[in-house]
């Protein structure tokens, strides 16, 4: 008979110790049916530090001088961090036919453009960003900056390599692949023009300090990221947004995702191709209770 190693199994009481332990630190929140994923995936981090089993690893989780590198190491196997560059086409038409001339009127003088792409996991969103902008050609004598930025330090080294697989490409126009990529033995790489407009940080959305640092935004994506969270996570990251965001600068969530319930500080603005928030100065409004 063939001998299978048995799997490591979390009690209810260590399931709970360590989800909370995960949610407190990111958000990221595990219900009750998602309990053979913590075995799963963090089985193999018991193991592979010789734990005798949860228990030591939650210890070691809270106690061990390691443990900010194995909560990063953590957050690599249990985000989800699909993607593809020029996804969700209806909202970045919006964003180039009607928000970005709206803030260059507004920011004539100024001119600088500061752009957030939060949760932008392998980066195919913030090169999307900076190819559109390239693409309209109306850059010159601005400073445009987009950050893109992410939990997953997996992730973010793939967004600062730039080198893509096919798969990333399945929404992308030939000519944007034509111009803006070159074609090397381990994929498609990113050229300079459009990576010279981004910044990739690792940053956790739940870390006020590091948000701090950010500095005001005209507009913020962050796209198919809070569906992992619950309602509190949720209102928590919507609020840091507004405190990130200028007076009259644009939130643009995922085509599923809302605010309803969440907040009631943004105006839903109606525009030809999309309906997106915009952080307006005379809202009186704030985060829903
Ligand atoms: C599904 S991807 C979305 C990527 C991109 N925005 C898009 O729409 O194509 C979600 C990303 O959010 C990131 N994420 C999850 N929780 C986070 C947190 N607390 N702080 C920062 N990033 C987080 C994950 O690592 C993952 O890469």
């Amino acid at each position: 008979m063939p001998y299978f190693e048995p799997e490591l199994q979390l009690t209810e009481e260590e399931f709970r110790l360590i989800r909370d332990l995960i949610y407190n630190h990111c958000g990221l929140f595990f219900d009750d049916d998602s309990k053979y994923l913590l075995d799963r995936r963090l089985g193999q981090r018991v193991t592979h530090h010789n734990l005798s089993g949860f228990r030591e690893y939650y210890q070691f989780l809270k106690y061990d001088r390691r443990r900010d590198q194995e909560i990063a190491d953590i957050m690599d196997l249990l985000t989800t961090n699909e993607t593809y560059f020029f996804r969700e086409a209806f909202q970045l038409r919006a964003f180039t036919d009607e928000i970005v001339p709206e803030l260059m009127r507004l920011k004539q003088r100024e001119r600088t453009l500061r752009i957030w792409s939060a949760g932008c996991s392998t980066g195919e969103e913030p090169y999307t960003i900076a190819m559109l902008l390239l693409e309209m050609g109306c850059l010159h004598g601005w400073r445009v900056e987009i950050v893109g930025s992410d939990i997953s330090q997996r992730v973010v080294q793939h967004a600062r390599k730039g080198v893509y697989t096919k798969a990333s490409f399945r929404a992308t126009e030939e000519r944007y692949q034509k111009r803006f990529f070159s074609e090397t033995d381990d994929g498609y790489r990113i050229c300079d023009e459009v990576r010279e407009l981004v910044t990739i940080s690792q940053m956790n959305l739940f870390d006020a300090n590091r948000l701090a640092l950010l500095g005001k935004m005209d507009v913020i994506f962050c796209r198919n990221v809070i569906i992992y969270f619950d309602q509190a996570s949720k209102k928590r990251v919507i609020e840091s947004f507004y405190n990130t965001l200028r007076g009259g600068g644009y939130l643009l969530l995922g085509h599923s995702e809302s605010l309803m319930n969440l907040s009631t500080a943004f105006a839903l603005r109606h525009l030809k191709n999309d309906m997106v928030y915009q952080k307006t100065d005379t809202t009186g409004g704030g985060v829903a209770t």
